[in-house]
């Protein structure tokens, strides 16, 4: 199968193409485990990453990831690079790209951006969350812990939860659960879903109770306060009493319920703390599946080999 150079998103990436991507995953989480989680499979390879907006869990990833790959590696922040002398985007990646590196790994506030770098560089370009756009690795790894914890993606009922709107990583998640033939719901207040929705052909929900007696996992998106306008929501407290997800309304439904949340969380408001922290909640089961998934998307987007699990171990003899 021939992989696609850059991952921009997940809107039009086939099944295929997915699959083998947490295929690939599967297998590094299995060198992940190893006394020397390491191989050389990027030694020579040059990565940027670019990061115009803040993050901890899909910078930290990428860059274990790297690692992990044996690439070299380059970690650009906007506040002290030339940009704040007023370097464009397609300047300042322009110039790093002729100091010779193989792939840039961007974040950025503008819905867009990696791909107009993508037409403007001839590096792999991988999004790692554009603006209200997309966030395609955060989906893989969101899909990658539901296989292992559901055993299976299709007919899988998710419902996610909350700030729609804003959310690239709703967008990402519909995306691709839908390619895997997963149900697909969203919930949240009509402020907070946007107008779009209609177009995604998936269950819409303004009731959460609704949203819980019909899926089998709740996919919980943080509030996003900084890209809201004001009125949007009538008060945080209010937020949480309507649509916040707590023990005690889960409850009524009687089944057990796959917990996720992309994190950052904000605890108390869509996600009741201790549920964040109980049995039902794979949360940290994502963020771990998140170096695997984006040593995978590294992997594959180098024009790496598919024979993965003989590639692998030829490497590590
Ligand atoms: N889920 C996610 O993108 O988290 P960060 O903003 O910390 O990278």
């Amino acid at each position: 199968m021939i992989i696609s150079k850059h991952l921009l998103g997940l809107e039009g990436v086939s099944r295929k193409e997915i699959s083998l991507i947490l295929k690939t995953a599967q297998s590094f989480k299995e060198v992940l485990a190893r006394p020397i989680p390491k191989v050389p499979t990027l030694r020579g390879k040059t990565i940027v990453n670019l990061f115009f907006e803040s993050s901890t869990r899909t910078r930290f990833s990428f860059e274990l990831a790297q690692k992990r790959l044996s690439a070299d590696t380059l970690n650009f922040t906007a506040s002290g690079s030339s940009v704040s002398k007023g370097e464009t985007l397609k300047d300042t990646v322009r110039n790093i790209e002729a100091m010779k590196i193989d792939m840039v790994v961007i974040r950025h506030s503008a819905a867009g951006a990696p791909h107009f770098l993508a037409r403007n560089v001839n590096a792999s370009v991988i999004n790692a969350g554009d603006g209200e756009h997309e966030h395609p690795t955060q989906a893989l790894l969101d899909l990658m812990t539901l296989q292992e914890k559901c055993g299976k993606l299709r007919g899988l009922k998710v419902a996610l939860i909350g700030d729609i709107t804003h959310s690239r990583v709703a967008r990402s998640n519909i995306y691709g659960l839908k390619t895997m033939g997963a149900e697909v719901a969203v919930c949240g207040p009509a402020t907070l879903l946007p107008r779009e929705v209609e177009q995604w052909d998936i269950e819409v929900f303004t009731k959460i109770d609704d949203a819980i007696r019909w899926a089998d996992v709740l996919n919980i998106l943080r509030l996003q306060l900084e890209r809201q306008q004001s009125g949007l929501i009538p008060s945080l407290r209010e937020y949480a009493t309507h649509y916040g997800v707590t023990r005690a309304r889960l409850a009524p439904a009687k089944k057990e319920m796959v917990i996720m949340h992309p994190g950052p969380m904000n605890r108390g408001v869509e996600i009741e703390s201790d549920l964040a922290d109980s049995e039902s909640s794979v949360i940290l089961d994502q963020v771990t599946n998140g170096v695997a998934v984006r040593m995978a998307v590294l992997y594959l987007k180098s024009g790496g080999e598919q024979e993965l699990d003989n590639a692998i171990e030829a490497e590590t003899n």
